[in-house]
């Protein structure tokens, strides 16, 4: 934590390309952003992809947040997950163009998950590879997608199926975003933090069992303690295995039937969130099955999701078929991560017949 920032966390991520600064705090993150950008000696022309709904809602508040002396301009995308795919890289690719940008421009990914994605890609091929960071303005980025260099985007044939590690410079997580977000992707971020607790963070279960109702209600108290946890439990897990070959597997609890239910949706009306939330109520219950787990700490966990408006819900009749398509399985087995206890997991190959 810098001490001429008191009130601003600092997690360094350290990657295989370079080691980056994950700012988090209260407002003051925005307030500091240009004086903690200048000795990043990035650039001096900052590219920001952005949503209409983002920069409707921020780009005064963000020009500001930049040294007056950077030439700073912006790209405007849809942030909807349908449109993740290479016809938005190429419209930002010929907005890139046309705005002169080189290698030693920087790009600004200003928004949630498919913003990132998406910008962190094009960072990484636009003339060969050049400088970006992010400013998450959701729960879902802030804990999870603007940490750990994944970005990509979607083919018809499936998601995230074009993409490469490719790190930021410099995440700046401000807390005051989150004031506008709506609830249903609020709490799409909280099963993101619910999985962290329940893999490998104590501290952040104890926080979440006591305070759920400060916690729903976005207090900045509680929220500039569950974002730092998470973050921190994210970097252990990158850290040891950024490629995601063994180790960072584990971070895909709840998401072997998650992504299998998105999928089935059509990326339509359930939220990551919601999905994965499904997920762990099914993982856990699999890990039951299994003898892996006492009920007791199922049943914790089951009430953990139900405290947080998380309700089971039935399986889709050819959920399986879904399954089967999870990028971490082979043609036999799915790759799924199991809970033995609270803050115990582990990885386990299951025939795909047997769910
Ligand atoms: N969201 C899982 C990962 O970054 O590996």
């Amino acid at each position: 934590m810098p001490t001429i920032f008191p009130k601003i966390k600092k997690i360094t991520v350290h990657s295989h390309a370079h080691s980056y600064p994950v700012y988090i705090g209260h407002k003051t993150v925005l307030e500091n952003m240009s004086s903690v950008l200048k000795p990043l000696q990035l650039s001096t022309h900052f590219i920001v992809v952005t949503s209409s709904v983002i920069s409707d809602l921020y780009w005064k508040k963000i020009k500001m947040c930049f040294p007056s002396s950077v030439n700073l301009e912006r790209i405007l995308i849809s942030d909807r997950e349908k449109d993740k795919n290479l016809n938005t890289v190429q419209k930002i690719i010929g907005n890139l163009l046309a705005l002169k940008a080189h290698r030693k421009s920087c790009l600004v990914a200003l928004g949630g998950g498919v913003i990132g994605d998406i910008t962190g890609f094009v960072a990484s091929i636009y003339m060969r590879g050049m400088d970006f960071i992010t400013i998450p303005t959701t729960l879902l980025s802030q804990v999870d997608s603007a940490i750990g260099g994944k970005c990509g985007v979607n083919l018809k044939e499936g998601k995230n199926l074009i993409g490469s590690f490719y790190p930021p410079k410099a995440v700046f997580s401000d807390i005051s975003f989150l004031k506008t977000l709506p609830q249903k992707h609020y709490r799409s971020g909280l099963a993101e933090v619910i999985k962290y607790a329940l893999i490998d963070c104590p501290q952040l279960w104890q926080l979440l069992q006591k305070h759920p109702s400060e916690i729903l209600k976005r207090d900045p108290t509680f929220l500039e303690k569950i974002i730092p946890l998470s973050v921190q439990t994210k970097k252990k897990f990158i850290e040891k295995d950024e490629r995601d070959f063994s180790k960072r597997q584990i971070l895909n609890f709840g998401h072997t039937l998650g992504h299998a239910l998105e999928a089935h949706d059509k990326y339509r009306r359930l939220t990551h969130g919601e999905a994965i939330a499904q997920g762990m109520y099914y993982a856990t219950q699999l890990s039951l099955q299994k003898n892996i787990c006492r009920p007791e700490a199922a049943g914790q966990i089951q009430g953990l999701l139900k405290k947080y408006g998380f309700q089971k819900q039935a399986l889709p009749k050819n959920i399986s078929s879904y399954i089967a398509r999870d990028k971490k399985g082979d043609h036999k087995n799915i790759s799924w991560v199991l809970i033995e206890d609270i803050g115990r997991v582990q990885r386990r190959p299951i025939p795909l017949k047997a769910f």
